[in-house]
C-alpha cells in the first residue's frame, strides 16, 4: 500500500517517481491523488473557482415580504390554497435533496474520483450543498413552518419518496464500503450514480423545482425564496456542468464502458427521471395557476430532458424544441447589477468580518 491508492491514505511511498501529467486519470488512476498540481483537468479547477466568485448566504436575503404575505389570508392578497400546496411540496423535496446529494457526494463519488482538480471541486461542491441546505432551515424558521412535516416530506409525500428513493439506489452501492471501482460492471456504477444524481436529481428534478418557485417570484409573490433559489440555480448549473465533464471525461479516457447498450441505458435513466418528475408534478400542481401548470412543468421536463441528452451526446429522447419556460434562461444569467426581481446583489466581502 502506498499513497498511490484511490484514496490517498496509504503509507507514503519514500523517494517515489513525482507525477506525470498523462498518469492524471478521473477513475482508477495511478497518480498520486494528494497532489493538485500540474494540473490536467483545467474545466475542474475553472468551476472551483467559479463556484468560489459566487459565493452567498440565505440570511443575506430578506424574508420580510415573505413573511407578510405567507400570514396574509387569500381573502386580503395572500396566496391561494393551492399557491401554498405547490410550496409546500416544493419546500418539501428540496429540503432533504440538498442532503441527498451532498451525502452521494462525500460518501460516494469522492472516494472513487482519483483525481486531485476533481476533488478540489467536490469538496466546494459539498459545501455549497449544506448552504443550499441551511437555506431550507432558514425559510423553515422563518416562515414558522412545521419542521416535522418539511424534512419528512421525502418519507411522507410518495410522489417525493419514489423520487429520492429511485436516486438512492444508486448512492447505496456505491457507498458499500467493500465497492472498488477497476472493472467494467463497477465502473458502469459509478456513472450510473453520477447520470442519477448530476443529471437527473440536479439537472432535470432540481430545475422544474426552480421554476416553480420562480414562476411565484416573476408574480411578485415570495421574493425572498424566489431570490434564493435564484442563488442556486447559479450554483447548480455549475454542479450540472461539472457532472456532465466528468461523465464525458470517463467515457473519453474508457471508451469500453461507453457502450451502445450502456448509452440506451443512461438514455432510459434520463426517461425514468422524466416519468417521476411528472407524477411529481401532477400531485404538486393538481389545478394548475396562472403561468404555472402540471402540463407546463411536463414540457419543460421533456425539453430539459433532449438538453441532458445533447449535453452527454445521445440522440434526444423526446424531439422537443418548445421551451414553455423560456424566462428560465434570464434567471440562469444573474448579473451582477441587479436581477429582474430588483432586488440587491450582494458582492461578497471575503473576510469581511475580520477584526485584528
Ligand atoms: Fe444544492
Ligand atoms: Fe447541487
Amino acid at each position: 500500500m502506498n499513497a498511490n491508492t484511490p484514496s490517498g491514505l496509504g503509507a507514503i511511498e519514500r523517494g517515489a517517481a513525482r507525477v506525470d501529467v498523462s498518469d492524471k486519470r478521473m477513475i482508477n488512476a495511478r497518480a498520486d491523488v494528494n497532489q493538485l498540481l500540474p494540473l490536467k483537468y483545467r474545466w475542474a479547477w475553472e468551476k472551483y473557482l467559479s463556484g468560489c466568485a459566487n459565493h452567498w448566504m440565505p440570511s443575506e436575503v430578506s424574508m420580510q415580504a415573505d413573511i407578510s404575505l405567507w400570514r396574509a389570508p387569500a381573502s386580503s392578497g395572500g396566496l391561494t390554497d393551492d399557491e401554498r400546496h405547490m410550496v409546500r411540496r416544493n419546500l418539501g423535496f428540496f429540503a432533504t435533496s440538498e442532503s441527498l446529494v451532498a451525502n452521494n457526494i462525500v460518501l460516494a463519488v469522492y472516494r472513487h474520483l482519483t483525481n486531485p482538480e476533481c476533488r478540489q471541486y467536490l469538496l466546494r461542491q459539498a459545501f455549497e450543498e449544506a448552504v443550499h441546505t441551511h437555506t431550507f432551515q432558514y425559510i423553515c424558521t422563518s416562515l414558522g413552518l412545521d419542521e416535522g412535516e418539511l424534512f419528512n416530506a421525502y418519507r411522507e409525500v410518495p410522489s417525493i419518496t419514489d423520487k429520492a428513493a429511485w436516486a438512492l439506489e444508486h448512492t447505496r452501492s456505491l457507498s458499500d464500503p467493500d465497492f472498488r471501482t477497476g472493472t467494467p460492471a463497477a465502473d458502469q456504477a459509478f456513472l450510473r450514480d453520477l447520470v442519477a444524481f448530476y443529471v437527473v436529481f440536479e439537472g432535470m428534478w432540481f430545475y422544474t423545482g426552480f421554476a416553480q418557485i420562480l414562476a411565484l417570484g416573476r408574480r411578485g409573490k415570495m421574493v425572498g425564496i424566489a431570490e434564493q433559489y435564484q442563488y442556486i440555480l447559479r450554483d447548480e448549473s455549475i454542479h450540472l456542468n461539472f457532472g456532465v465533464d466528468v461523465i464525458n471525461q470517463i467515457a473519453t479516457e474508457n471508451p469500453g464502458l461507453w457502450t451502445e447498450s450502456f448509452r440506451s441505458e443512461v438514455r432510459a435513466m434520463l426517461a425514468e427521471g422524466c416519468e417521476l418528475e411528472i407524477a411529481y408534478g401532477r400531485d404538486t400542481l393538481p389545478r394548475g395557476m396562472l403561468g404555472l401548470s402540471a402540463e407546463s412543468c411536463e414540457r419543460y421536463m421533456r425539453f430539459i430532458a433532449d438538453r441532458r441528452c445533447a449535453q452527454l451526446g445521445l440522440p434526444p429522447l423526446f424531439n422537443t424544441t418548445e421551451n414553455p419556460f423560456t424566462w428560465m434562461s434570464e434567471s440562469m444569467d444573474l448579473t451582477k447589477e441587479k436581477n429582474f426581481f430588483e432586488t440587491r446583489v450582494t458582492e461578497y466581502q471575503t473576510g469581511g468580518t475580520l477584526v485584528w
